[in-house]
């Protein structure tokens, strides 16, 4: 089992990549042999300042050591392992215009700017299928946004063993977390929580200190209806459902146990308890990761060292397709 993810490096890490990531990663650095990687190069698929992109990557890099993955597994950044690039190059041969142009997020994130996106915001998809397919990635752990782009990976590995007839590239999985594959803003039920959203009240950063996370819970949008006793009965009500959600995942209990603890009463008695739940679980992260702020050369050593290892089980991959297409390298 070879276990491959990576995360942007734009804005902030934050509760939906936590609960529908990060924790998952965390937990499978047991299971195999895991690479996670800080996607720096993704990031140039937007608009990004220099030092914004620099200063990221250190500080996502530094949260995910402080959220709990260690030397178990292999933590870089993946512009230090060019091979990511390389394979994303020769895999544009085969990917096609027509499977990228039906991708949702190069279609929500394009809108009806296609002609003013850039050429990389197109094409991220395929350096997604390379960071994986050159590790071999048998596990992709990623939320439920993540689905299509790895439907398109296993479709690209596909035809690059048929084109080429070989044997290379074996079918990643996408592993979606069942807790918490969708966590959706605070502000609009119907939007996931994401990090380009304007408001910073629709989400929890990692960052965030205790009377922040305190106050977006108590500003959540909800509605004002009593909890009842199943889970089912949320249906239609996507705010609702979402605080119980992300209740259940931060606590690891099944969605319908929180409910029928709070069946009955409103959501003046569910924010506090999700509040301080939440404080107990991403508060002595963001301890760790203050802590780690006076020492970032240490984040950056980790990177370095990270980046070999992956180097080095990269490159055979990287040469067996290089011969495949017949280059000569
Ligand atoms: P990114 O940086 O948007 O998100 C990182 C991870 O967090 C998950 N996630 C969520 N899960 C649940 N609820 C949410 N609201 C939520 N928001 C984000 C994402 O599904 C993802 O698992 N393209 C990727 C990065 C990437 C990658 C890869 C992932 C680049 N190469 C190779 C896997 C394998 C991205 O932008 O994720």
């Amino acid at each position: 089992m070879r276990v491959v993810s990576g995360i942007q490096t734009t804005g902030n890490l934050h509760l939906g990549n936590y609960l529908g990531a990060i924790k998952n990663w965390v937990a499978m650095q047991d299971q195999g042999e895991c690479l996670f990687f800080l996607a720096d190069l993704h990031a140039l698929t937007g608009t990004v300042s220099p030092q914004e992109l620099a200063n990221s990557t250190i500080e996502m890099a530094a949260t995910l050591l402080a959220a709990g993955i260690d030397d178990r597994s292999i933590l870089f950044n993946q512009a230090r392992v060019p091979a990511h690039a390389e394979l994303c190059w020769i895999l544009n041969g085969t990917a096609r215009m027509g499977w990228l142009s039906r991708m949702t997020q190069w279609k929500d994130k394009a809108g009806k700017n296609r002609e003013g996106a850039s050429v990389a915001l197109f094409d991220y998809p395929v350096l997604q299928a390379a960071d994986v397919l050159v590790y071999k990635a048998t596990h992709v752990p990623v939320g439920e946004d993540q689905r299509q782009h790895l439907e398109l990976a296993r479709d690209i590995a596909t035809k690059f063993n048929l084109d080429f007839n070989v044997d290379l590239f074996p079918l990643p999985d996408a592993l979606i977390s069942k807790a918490a594959p969708r966590i959706m803003s605070l502000r609009d039920g119907s939007a996931k929580m994401s990090k380009s959203d304007p408001s910073d009240l629709s989400r929890v950063n990692l960052s965030d200190d205790d009377d922040t996370i305190a106050a977006k819970f108590r500003k959540a949008k909800s509605d004002p209806d009593v909890l009842p006793d199943s889970f089912d009965a949320l249906e239609g009500r996507p705010e609702a459902k979402n605080l119980v959600t992300i209740f259940a995942a931060l606590s690891d209990r099944e969605p319908q146990s929180v409910v029928e603890e709070f069946a009955g009463k409103g959501f003046g008695a569910l924010k506090p308890a999700l509040a301080d739940l939440a404080i107990s679980v991403l508060g002595p992260i963001r301890d760790r990761l203050v802590r780690m702020h006076n020492d970032r050369a240490h984040v950056g050593a980790e990177l370095a060292k990270g980046a070999a290892k992956a180097q080095t089980l990269a490159a055979p991959t990287l040469r067996a397709a290089q011969e495949a297409v017949g280059l000569q390298v």
